[in-house]
């Protein structure tokens, strides 16, 4: 018998098939995240449910969803899940680590990349219409070889993002959970370029504030690719526009989508809209990895990739 499921919106076809073919699908077909109340409406009865990083699972989701086995996350976080009432429940909850190392490790390296070299100040420039051609000191920006380059967290990502960095001549240092490496604080100190690879815990919140970024030198960048409240955004901002540190790259904030209003008007920071997995090949490697989940747990086989 199929059990019935739901996903909160429709994943690329051949995922679709292939969970059609397993479970009685129902998926949210409205633009943009599902609301949340519909959420709370539609997981009553359901066996799984397929979520994704801007879906808030919280306690009123799960005590809703009173039948549900597993909760398959689109994505290697899992901070938008009530880890702690699904556990209570015996309810399993499921990321999607590996498939997307590589994607958000080549974004970290454009984000540096772009920073370092001043390419959104030119692209705006040229945009703008303001550019009167070749200049010798026009856009001077820091070059990577020789520099050090700070990894905080090192997991799969963190190390995948050292590999590319030492491909271009940098020299890594790390500072990860487990003790390994560097002191924060000497990283931080060290570093030409700070890059954060911690998941978001009620630990790593705010883990770069006021204190750390005065801890930085004046010439050094900082890299987010993780998640948003890791950095306090209004410090960053504060430090960014009083040139405490050289510039920075996110690629996500503290209460996205919306963006700290002082970031947007400074021209030292490279601001992506939470691209880290965005392509096509690894979005859709993702959501087969959910997929694969959810069917293993219904089917009676343990998950492919655990989390809780
Ligand atoms: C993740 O997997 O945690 C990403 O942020 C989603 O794109």
């Amino acid at each position: 018998m199929k059990l019935p499921i739901l996903v909160t919106r429709r994943l690329p076809s051949s995922v679709m098939t292939r969970l059609d073919a397993a479970c009685e699908v129902e998926h949210f077909e409205g633009h943009g995240a599902m609301p949340h109340d519909e959420l709370v409406a539609r997981v009553a009865g359901k066996h799984g449910l397929v979520s994704l990083v801007t879906d808030v699972v919280d306690r009123p989701v799960i005590e809703a969803g009173t039948d549900l086995r597993v909760i398959a996350n689109v994505a290697v976080g899992y901070n938008n899940i009530d880890v702690a009432a699904a556990s209570e429940r015996g309810i399993i909850i499921t990321n999607t680590p590996d498939v997307l190392t590589d994607a958000t490790a080549d974004l970290t390296l454009a984000l540096i990349l772009a920073v370092t070299r001043r390419l959104g100040e030119g692209e705006r420039m040229v945009r703008r219409g303001d550019w009167k051609g070749w200049a010798f000191d026009q856009l001077l920006g820091m070059q990577l070889r020789g520099r050090q380059l700070g990894v905080v967290g090192f997991g799969r990502i963190g190390q995948a993002v050292a590999a590319r960095a030492a491909a271009f001549g940098m020299t890594i240092a790390h500072s990860s959970r487990s003790g390994s490496g560097m002191p924060l604080d000497r990283l931080l100190s060290t570093s030409d370029i700070v890059s954060l690879h911690v998941p978001l815990t009620p630990e790593t919140r705010h883990l770069i504030g006021q204190p750390e970024l005065a801890r930085m030198k004046r010439s050094a960048y900082l890299i987010n690719t993780t998640r948003g409240p890791v950095v306090d955004e209004a410090a960053l901002a504060w430090a960014l526009k009083n040139r405490l540190i050289a510039g920075a790259g996110l690629d996500v904030y503290e209460r996205e989508p919306e963006v700290h209003a002082d970031l947007l008007s400074l021209e030292n920071v490279v601001l992506a809209p939470h691209l880290g997995s965005a392509t096509t090949e690894t979005r859709t490697a993702m959501a087969d990895l959910a997929a694969g989940n959810v069917i293993a747990v219904l089917g009676g086989q343990p998950p492919l990739t655990p989390v809780a």
